[in-house]
């Protein structure tokens, strides 16, 4: 069996799933620049079962995604069965369980972090994804440090002796899922209670706080997430900073190439109102630029790429 969670040189510079943003637009152009794995939007075991036309556009993805890993939520653990198989089926590189989601929608419905309230179930859940996959690709696990009383460390207890290939630890508890500073103390204790390879998920948003999350916590890898909004290219400047002590910051020009690409790739994959999501990822792009919230005002309301286009050359005189 192939596996890029012990087959790829360390430390894994990847993007984390993200529910909403990781589409094949947004996956492709992180990729030009550096991800050692992708994943998809986390899709749910009961949408695969049931067959969800909706499920099966979140699955596509292209070749050049390799090596890429479905995400999967939910309670019952007989539909991870059938969902590990599916994403056997679908060619996929890997299935990793989410035990992290704080979103009603999943949390409500017993799945995600909920999970955590029941270390039985969340074993039974690994088992079964296991027994899906059969040895044929990697399973592994994306929690968060804490859901309640229950502390990650009490999840590492239960699932240290499966054979997972990776753990990602998001140093952040149910309670404030996404504010503040990631504690990177449980990340760091996780690492030392797993056998397999433990990654960091919460404080890399520059390449020096990726340095010290993998100073501090020992772990084997990185996930980013909202440090890439608007900076597909930071894992390579990761990946520089941690070979070299240095790393370089795209020119105005390059951004803007960057920025037009990724409104033409979406454009492209993503046919059902792609204006929408194209609007969203060009304020991130012009965040930090001088006078952003003039081009802001102007990039929320375009329709067509040529309209992008104008703006861009704007920005450039
Ligand atoms: C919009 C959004 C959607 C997310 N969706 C998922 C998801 O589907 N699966 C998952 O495991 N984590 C998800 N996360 C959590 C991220 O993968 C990551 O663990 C978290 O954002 C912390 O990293 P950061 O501080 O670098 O953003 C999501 C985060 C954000 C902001």
């Amino acid at each position: 069996m192939k596996n890029p969670w012990a087959d790829l040189p360390k430390p894994l510079v990847y993007l984390a799933p993200m529910s909403g943003v990781t589409n094949r637009a947004y996956r492709q152009i992180v990729k030009q620049f550096h991800s050692d794995v992708l994943f998809p939007e986390f899709v749910s075991i009961d949408g695969m079962h049931f067959g969800s036309e909706k499920t099966n556009v979140l699955l596509e993805y292209d070749e050049i995604e390799r090596p890429i890993i479905a995400q999967v939520f939910g309670a019952r653990p007989a539909y991870f069965f059938e969902a590990a198989q599916k994403v056997v089926e679908l060619g996929f590189d890997g299935v990793d369980i989410n035990f992290g989601c704080p979103a009603p929608k999943v949390a409500k419905n017993g799945g995600g972090c909920a999970l955590l309230g029941d270390l039985g179930l969340c074993r039974e859940i690994i088992q079964a994804t296991l027994d899906g996959a059969a040895g044929r690709i990697p399973v592994s696990v994306k929690t968060r440090m804490s859901f309640g009383k229950t502390h990650v460390r009490e999840f590492c207890r239960v699932i240290a002796d499966l054979p997972l290939a990776n753990l990602c630890v998001h140093g952040r508890p149910f309670e404030k899922p996404y504010l503040g500073s990631a504690n990177l103390d449980p990340i760091r204790e996780a690492k030392t209670l797993i056998p397999f390879p433990v990654t960091a998920s919460g404080h890399a948003h520059t390449p020096e706080a990726a340095k010290e999350t993998l100073d501090y916590t020992g772990c084997d890898g990185v996930a980013l997430a909202r440090g890439t909004f608007g900076k597909p290219w930071i894992g390579k400047q990761i990946k520089d900073y941690l070979e070299t002590g240095t790393y370089t910051e795209p020119t105005l020009s390059e951004k803007l190439n960057v920025m037009l690409e990724h409104a033409r790739l979406v454009e492209r994959y993503h046919t059902n109102r792609p204006f929408v999501e194209i609007r969203k990822i060009l304020g991130w792009y012009v965040r930090d630029f001088p006078n952003a919230a003039n081009y802001r005002s102007q990039l929320v309301r375009v329709n067509t790429i040529q309209e992008i286009e104008q703006i861009v050359t704007q920005i450039q005189k």
